[in-house]
C-alpha cells in the first residue's frame, strides 16, 4: 500500500500547523508507520526541529529546481521510523519563472516515485496559498487544517474551503478533508457555544483539541516533538489522542 499523504495547511499564520506536523509526524512513527515529513515551508520551522539546517545543502528547493531526485533529500532524524524531506529559507528564492507548467505537480510527481517506500507522509504548508500549499494540496491524499478558535480564524475559513474545492476539481480529485484540528484553545466554553458550529459548517472538526500549554513552546526550544519532550503533559496526550483518530479516519 503507498503512504496515506497528509497535508497540514492553513493560509493564515500561526494556527499550529508546525507544531501539529511535528507530532502528528512523531506520532504516527511511534505507531509503527514508517513516516515521512515534508517541509514545504521557506520557514523550515519544521525542518529546524529535525536537522541543523546549516548543514544541509539540498532541501526541497532544488526539487523544484530538479536539481535533486527525491530519495536524495531524505534525511533520518533522531526518531526512529521518522524521516525528513527539508525546507529551508532557499525555498523563497525559487524563482517562480524559471518554473514552468508541472509547477503545481513537482511534488506529487516527487512523492509517487518515494509512496510505497512509506506508511505516512506529513506535509507542513506554509501561511499562504502560494505555489508550494498548492503543490502540498496536489500531492495529498488527505487535508487536516487547524485552527484557533478565534475570530480572525474563522475569518479565513470560507476562503480555504473554496480553495480546497477547487484543488479538488482542477488538481486532485482525490483528495479527503480529515478535518479541523482546534489548537491553542483557551476556553472550551467560547469555543463549544459560538465557534464550534461556525467551523462545522464548513468542515468536520477532530472530537480532540489542543490546549494552550507552555510546554508546547519549550518543546520548539529544545528541538523535540513534544511527545518526546514531555508526553504526560496535558497537550501531548491531546496531540496523542489525535494521532488515534487520524488514524481511525485514514482507514474509512
Ligand atoms: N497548543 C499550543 N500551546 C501554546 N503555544 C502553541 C500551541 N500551538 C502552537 N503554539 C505556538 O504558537 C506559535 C505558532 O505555532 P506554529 O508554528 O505551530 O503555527 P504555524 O501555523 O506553523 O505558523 P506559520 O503559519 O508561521 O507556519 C508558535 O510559537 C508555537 O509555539
Ligand atoms: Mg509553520
Amino acid at each position: 500500500m503507498p503512504a496515506d499523504v497528509i497535508a497540514i495547511a492553513n493560509q493564515k499564520g500561526g494556527e499550529g500547523k508546525t507544531t501539529t506536523s511535528i507530532n502528528l509526524a512523531h506520532g504516527l512513527s511511534l505507531a509503527g508507520k514508517k513516516t515521512l515529513l515534508v517541509d514545504m515551508d521557506p520557514q523550515g520551522n519544521s525542518s529546524g526541529i529535525f536537522a541543523d539546517l546549516d548543514s544541509i545543502q539540498k532541501t526541497v528547493a532544488e526539487l523544484f529546481l530538479k536539481k535533486v531526485k527525491a530519495e536524495e533529500i531524505i534525511y533520518p532524524t533522531r526518531y526512529d521510523n521518522l524521516f525528513l524531506m527539508p525546507a529551508k529559507i532557499s525555498l523563497a528564492e525559487v524563482e517562480l519563472s524559471t518554473l514552468n507548467v508541472d509547477a503545481p505537480y513537482v511534488l506529487r510527481d516527487c512523492l509517487e516515485t518515494i509512496r510505497k517506500e512509506f506508511d505516512a507522509i506529513v506535509i507542513d504548508c506554509p501561511p499562504s496559498l502560494s505555489i508550494f500549499t498548492i503543490n502540498a494540496l496536489g500531492a495529498a491524499s488527505h487535508v487536516v487544517i487547524p485552527l484557533q478558535a478565534e475570530k480572525f480564524s474563522i475569518d479565513g475559513i470560507k476562503g480555504l474551503q473554496s480553495t480546497i474545492e477547487g484543488i479538488k476539481r482542477r488538481i486532485n480529485p482525490e483528495l479527503k478533508i480529515l478535518g479541523a484540528l482546534i489548537t491553542q484553545l483557551k476556553s472550551n466554553t467560547l469555543l463549544t457555544k459560538t465557534i464550534l458550529p461556525v467551523i462545522q459548517n464548513y468542515f468536520p472538526v477532530f472530537h480532540t483539541s489542543i490546549s494552550t500549554g507552555v510546554a508546547v513552546g519549550e518543546s520548539h526550544l529544545s528541538r523535540r516533538s513534544l511527545l518526546d519532550y514531555n508526553p504526560s503533559v496535558k497537550q501531548a496526550k491531546e496531540y496523542q489522542a489525535f494521532v488515534r483518530e487520524v488514524i481511525d479516519g485514514l482507514k474509512k
